[in-house]
């Protein structure tokens, strides 16, 4: 069975306004549709998130580069950038990406036929991003003495890929990028299709024991045995309290993504403190999940499916307010549009072995470009297109990057895990799990993430150390960038 395209990044829930922790105002700019073709001059509006409370003149833009999903939830998970923003007197913007959130250029029409849909790509997001940056400038730099202002990005997760990619492909407009829990080496040809499955198999084995990994590896076989029948299928149904009955074998193979997903997204957010995007989940997730399964002493394969069952309830129970669950609605967010750029320019294989504790899945490019046209009326050109236009392992030409992995973090597998050159740093925080060093500061978080947060902090100073020294015409000037930094 082929696999899903895997979300990047979870959180999921509608979060409401009332529940942002993080405060800013929205606005939105007029940008191409097309930066690369001049026959049209199209634009739709691009939403972006603004906070000049820290910002003093002169001052520095911190620009988070967006992912696929709605702006505001990745803004209410990059605290990071908050914590910061007055030590450098920074500009804080988040932009969303193209087709996200309400960053729709055809509106709800956008997802209706390929032809809307084409112009959803990496690489029109970042001009997008480099376009908004320049209509920044125009704003905040105007004074006599320095004609632009340094920009630094962040991201993380694939909007970690694009604050790496902007600071390769538009060095001009960024004068850094930190870009966390990155996979720009989660490629055909640069990383094993098996490793990120291996990873989230280790993190449950490692964090919640040898027990916990076995039943999950198991209880495959068990699924799909009791299945078979209808009887199967609607204990089944009963068991785990679907909204709607189990039917056909692809319902089947719907419930295995469901699972899978959930396994994934539990390892991804495993933080020492409970957070409330995702789903409503307890502090390190992992062991809790775990802990149901490792608790229940289970004798027969129902016993098993039964432990499962409360395991799975961390997940999709954790208030206990859930009346059923639903296994067709994606638990993802973005899903529309990342199968499409799944389909395009970010095709990463993904497959499962023996080796690990998910029903095995090879990796099938010519099934994957068939479901592809099936879904979207589009084939991926060939199964490498960020090679070309990113350089796969081939960065040493950039500059001014720090790559952060946390190694409990399954993307970790397509992250840039040692150094590059001098201007191309890799942070390892072995006990951390998805885009953990840019949320906000807690008192719970262990001292590899701090460090890792110390040391972006130390290199966004010699970054902008830089651009001042080089663009400002006064030195007297510097100085005062100089006794106000900290
Ligand atoms: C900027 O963020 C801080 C912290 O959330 C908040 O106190 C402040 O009101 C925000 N400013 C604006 C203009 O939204
Ligand atoms: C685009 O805008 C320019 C400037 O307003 C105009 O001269 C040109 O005809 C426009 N092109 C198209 C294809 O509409
Ligand atoms: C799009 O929105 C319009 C206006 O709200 C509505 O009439 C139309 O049915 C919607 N179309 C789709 C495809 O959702
Ligand atoms: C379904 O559940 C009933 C009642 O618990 C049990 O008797 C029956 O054997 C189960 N059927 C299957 C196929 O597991
Ligand atoms: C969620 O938990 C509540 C309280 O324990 C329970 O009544 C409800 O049936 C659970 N929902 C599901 C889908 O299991
Ligand atoms: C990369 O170099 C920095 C020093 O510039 C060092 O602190 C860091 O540990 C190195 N990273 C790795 C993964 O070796």
């Amino acid at each position: 069975m082929m696999r899903l395209p895997v979300i990047l990044i979870c959180f999921s829930t509608v979060i409401f306004a009332e529940e942002f922790e993080y405060l800013y105002s929205t606005k939105y700019i007029d940008v191409p549709l097309d930066h690369f073709n001049f026959r049209s001059n199209a634009t739709f509006k691009l939403r972006y998130l603004i906070n000049d409370t820290y910002h003093v003149q002169r001052g520095p833009i911190f620009f988070y580069t967006g992912n696929e999903g709605d702006i505001n939830q990745f803004a209410q998970n990059t605290g990071f950038m908050y914590d910061i923003a007055s030590t450098f007197n920074a500009l804080l913007v988040f932009a969303e990406h193209r087709y996200y959130g309400t960053s729709l250029p055809f509106g709800n029409l956008s997802y209706t036929t390929p032809e809307y849909l084409g112009y959803l790509s990496s690489a029109q997001a970042l001009a997008d991003f480099a376009y908004l940056i320049d209509d920044l400038q125009s704003t905040y730099a105007a004074t006599s003495d320095l004609k632009k202002v340094p920009v630094i990005a962040f991201g993380g997760s694939y909007g970690g890929m694009l604050a790496a990619y902007l600071r390769m492909k538009y060095p001009y407009a960024v004068a850094g990028a930190v870009a966390s829990s990155a996979p720009i080496w989660q490629f055909r040809g640069l990383t094993p299709c098996e490793n990120f499955n291996r990873i989230v198999t280790n993190v449950y084995e490692a964090l919640g024991g040898v027990k916990c990994k076995d039943t999950i590896a198991k209880s495959w076989k068990i699924i799909r045995s009791l299945t078979e029948t209808d009887e199967g299928k609607s204990n089944l149904t009963k068991l785990w309290n679907f909204c709607t009955p189990l039917k056909t074998s692809d319902d089947i193979d719907t419930l295995v993504d469901w699972l899978t997903n959930i396994y994934v997204n539990v390892a991804m957010v495993n933080y020492p403190y409970p957070t409330s995007f995702l789903a409503d989940l307890p502090a390190y997730p992992v062991r809790a999940v775990c802990s149901k399964i490792n608790n229940f002493d289970y004798k027969n394969d129902f016993g098993l499916l039964q432990a499962l069952g409360e395991a799975l309830s961390v997940y999709t129970n954790y208030t206990g307010r859930t009346t059923c669950n639903d296994i067709k609605v994606a638990a993802n967010i973005g899903e529309k549009g990342w199968g499409f750029q799944s389909c395009t320019d970010m095709i990463m294989p993904m497959c499962s072995t023996s080796f690990d504790m998910f029903e095995d899945a090879p990796w099938d490019f010519e099934k994957y470009s068939d479901d592809c046209y099936k879904k979207f009326s589009v084939r991926p050109r060939n199964e490498q297109v960020p090679l070309l236009e990113y350089g796969g392992k081939d960065i040493k030409s950039a500059s001014d990057i720090v790559f952060s992995n946390g190694l409990m973090d399954p993307w970790s597998s397509g992250g840039v895990l040692s150094n590059v050159s001098d201007r191309i740093s890799a942070v390892i925080i072995p006990d951390a799990a998805h885009h953990f060093d840019l949320r906000g500061a807690n008192a719970n978080d262990p001292g590899s993430v701090r460090e890792a947060r110390r040391f972006h902090v130390k290199r966004i100073h010699k970054w902008l150390n830089k651009f001042y020294f080089e663009n400002l015409d006064d030195p007297l000037k510097y100085k005062f960038y100089e006794t106000n930094r900290v």
